[in-house]
């Protein structure tokens, strides 16, 4: 039997059942069908309550030995940190929304960004950037979809993936293994990339 891994799939689109979601769901089944051992928990951000940061820097200057530090807002993100903080690996998916991350995937990586970081404190390095406050590894898998730019183009029209794999390897030390563009969807359709990102989800196993 294969260890146990908790997998936490986060979907940053507005719209459930559309493209980003559904290719999200073929990476899980990529993950299920490669690991018999697995739980995953898929989470729809539009379905939470998650306000934004408020810059009080509360978390960032908590001096907390836990891997993640209190936030001062009440919400939903007290779920979404207990399913992270149990999380082995991570698929991330977003459309790209002005060739950026959408803004509720941008809301809940502000909220991570101090909570499950530290600043930096070696003055030889570049001091008071986040460092992660746990030293659990994990590993991730990026889903960015797009409806007109083609992925020759993705160059131009991908930021999110570059901030995603940034933000949740500085708080969550997490290693993206593997990332995906879907990009033209709207005249391609989300089967398009079926295989894609079955495979994509395989790889976390
Ligand atoms: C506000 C907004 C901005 C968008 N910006 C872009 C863009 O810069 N480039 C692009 O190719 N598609 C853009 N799109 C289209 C979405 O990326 C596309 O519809 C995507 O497939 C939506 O994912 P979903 O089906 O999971 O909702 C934008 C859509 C919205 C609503």
């Amino acid at each position: 039997m294969d260890n146990p891994m908790n997998v936490l799939a986060i979907v940053g689109s507005v719209r459930k059942g559309k493209a980003t979601d559904i290719l999200v769901d073929k990476a899980i089944e990529g993950v299920t069908s490669g690991h018999l051992n697995c739980f995953v928990k898929k989470v729809n951000l539009i379905d939470y309550r998650i306000g934004y940061c408020r810059n009080c820097l509360t978390c960032r200057d908590s001096e907390t030995k836990e891997p993640v530090a209190k936030c001062q807002i009440r919400d939903d993100m007290d779920f979404l940190n207990e399913d992270l903080l149990k999380s082995d690996s991570l698929i991330l998916g977003t459309p790209v929304h002005m060739g950026f991350a959408t803004a509720i995937m941008m809301t809940f990586l502000e909220r991570i960004c101090w909570t499950f970081a530290k600043p930096e404190k070696n003055i030889l390095t570049l001091s008071g950037c986040p460092l992660p406050r746990s030293d659990k590894k994990r590993k991730a898998v990026i889903i960015v979809t797009s409806g007109i730019v083609p992925p020759i183009y993705r160059i131009f029209c991908d930021k999110a993936t570059p901030l995603i794999r940034g933000t949740i390897r500085d708080s969550l030390n997490a290693k993206t293994i593997d990332s995906m563009y879907a990009g033209d969807i709207e005249h391609r359709g989300a089967e398009y990339y079926f295989d894609k990102a079955f495979n994509l989800g395989k790889k976390l196993v």
